[in-house]
């Protein structure tokens, strides 16, 4: 792990803050304090907004650590309420998960909890809590986790950006509309502010770069709703890793980069462009606007080199069991549900119960199986042999985009509308697209109950949510 002066300084005066009795600071690993700050999103001319972050700040800490090493993280909860933390796409032991009644006790407001887990893959992750995500997610409570390869490949750069975007009123301070039943059965709460690492750039932020340089951007999408499919405009982003995981370099077809919730993508960008230049990275998810989010603006210097180096960008693949399609398991998984949805009404603790009624003495929006599920409800709905192979098919029945998430395994994404897909990437987390079919295929090799929700978090809150018991 390389830590800064400053963070090695944090550290120590976190330590010295808290001595317990035989454990050293190794043991302890790093204290991560969640809680409320204050952070200027947009610009001087625009009061600070109360945020709520890990060490204040938004995004938190980026954590990084070599494969093979362990994740020691206490986490100090000095928020108003319960909370734990989710270290997104790790594969790791289900107590270790940060799933709130589920996997641990919710962390009360002033008391700690303690993760520790060895690191098996590589990648780009993330950390964000578990626990009222909708709310706390959209305060500002995530940031990036790397786990670097023992063998990295060759950049010039390697750079985060972490995603987000916040509903502000026009004085910046947040608004406290959090769950709300119209958010929770359309696309989410979706802001109206958009940030890379917690700064507002839309009007005239830059990201300098150089001339020949090779950079390796991680992108993490840590919106609570938004959709981003980016375009970086005079560059040809190669693809390098999904949700961490690495898969065979390509440019993607569009030419953009599509992130739903909670997924993230490798890139590498050459920088080709001339010295003084300037090119629109923009977000064209909405075919009627495109949205510039920031410019690559180069240096006015010599370019470092002529043409792309040729050194290789493709990176080694992680310890996953790959699943044999042939003698998998098949479970059938059907969303319906939200506006503009096709059924009325759902199975609710046992009975028959309109959709209408659901959502007002529940907020409850959708449903999995044709039930209607409270997002407390731990039951599984499906239970595995640790050791299948398992294929998920999955029926979007609704009107809407959904960033599905497994957590304790990755899969691989094998088909989507019954047709294989080109790479059969590894993911934590799949899109599926209105009316879309999506098949996952993973080897259920890491016991315990394991989440299985959509990562439009209002949607996760209104019953888009289930949990798979692997035993
Ligand atoms: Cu990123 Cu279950 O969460
Ligand atoms: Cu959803």
């Amino acid at each position: 792990m390389k830590l800064s002066r400053r963070s090695v300084l944090k550290l120590l005066a976190a330590a010295a803050m808290m001595p317990v009795a035989g454990a050293g600071r190794a043991e302890r690993g790093r204290v991560l304090r969640m809680e409320v700050g204050r952070q200027r999103l947009i610009s001087d001319a625009y009061p600070e907004t109360e945020v709520w972050g890990f060490d204040g700040v938004v995004p938190g800490p980026e954590l990084r650590y070599r494969q093979g090493e362990r994740l020691r993280v206490t986490a100090r909860n000095a928020l108003p309420g319960t909370t734990t933390i989710h270290w997104h796409g790790l594969r790791v032991p289900n107590a270790m998960d940060g799933v709130p009644h589920l996997t641990q006790a919710p962390i009360p407001p002033g008391g700690e909890f303690a993760y520790e887990f060895p690191l098996h893959d590589a990648g780009t992750f993330w950390y964000h809590p578990h626990d009222h995500s909708s709310e706390q997610v959209a305060r500002g409570l995530y940031g990036a986790l790397i786990v670097e390869e023992r063998d990295p490949i060759a950049v010039d750069r390697d750079v985060t950006w972490v995603l987000s975007d916040w509903r502000l009123n026009p004085d910046a301070s947040q608004r406290e509309d959090f769950g709300a039943l119209f958010d929770r059965a359309h696309e989410g709460r979706m802001g109206n502010t958009i940030t890379i690492n917690g700064k507002f750039t839309l009007k005239d932020g830059v990201f300098e770069v150089r001339g020949g340089e090779r950079i390796r951007l991680r992108l993490i999408n840590a919106a609570s709703a938004r959709i981003f499919t980016l375009r970086f405009a005079g560059h040809a982003p190669q693809v390098i890793a999904l949700d961490g995981q690495p898969v065979a370099p390509h440019h993607p077809g569009s030419g953009e980069i599509e992130l739903g919730p909670g997924m993230r993508a490798d890139v590498v960008l050459d920088c080709m462009q001339r010295p003084g230049s300037r090119h629109d990275v923009s977000d064209e998810f909405d075919p009627r606007v495109s949205r510039r989010l920031i410019a690559l603006a180069y240096r006015d210097e010599a370019p470092l080199r002529a043409s792309p180096p040729d050194t290789p960008v493709a990176l080694a693949p992680n310890p996953l069991s790959e699943p044999d399609v042939a003698r998998a398991e098949r479970h059938a998984f059907l969303f319906q549900g939200g506006a503009m949805g096709t059924i009325r009404e759902a199975m609710f603790q046992g009975r028959r119960v309109p959709l209408a009624k659901l959502a007002r003495e529940h907020g409850l929006a959708w449903t999995i199986n044709g039930g209607a599920i409270k997002e407390r409800a731990h039951q599984p709905v499906l239970t595995l042999k640790r050791g299948a192979h398992c294929v998920l098919e999955m029926r979007n029945e609704t009107a809407w985009f959904h960033p599905m998430h497994l957590h304790g395994v990755v899969f691989r994404v094998i088909a989507r509308d019954g047709e294989p897909t080109r790479h059969r990437e590894w993911r934590d987390t799949v899109l599926m697209a209105p009316r879309e079919r999506v098949d996952i295929a993973f080897v259920a090799d890491n016991p315990g109950d394991w989440m299985f929700h959509c990562h439009v978090l209002d949607h996760q809150a209104a019953g888009m949510s289930a949990v798979i018991r692997i035993a």
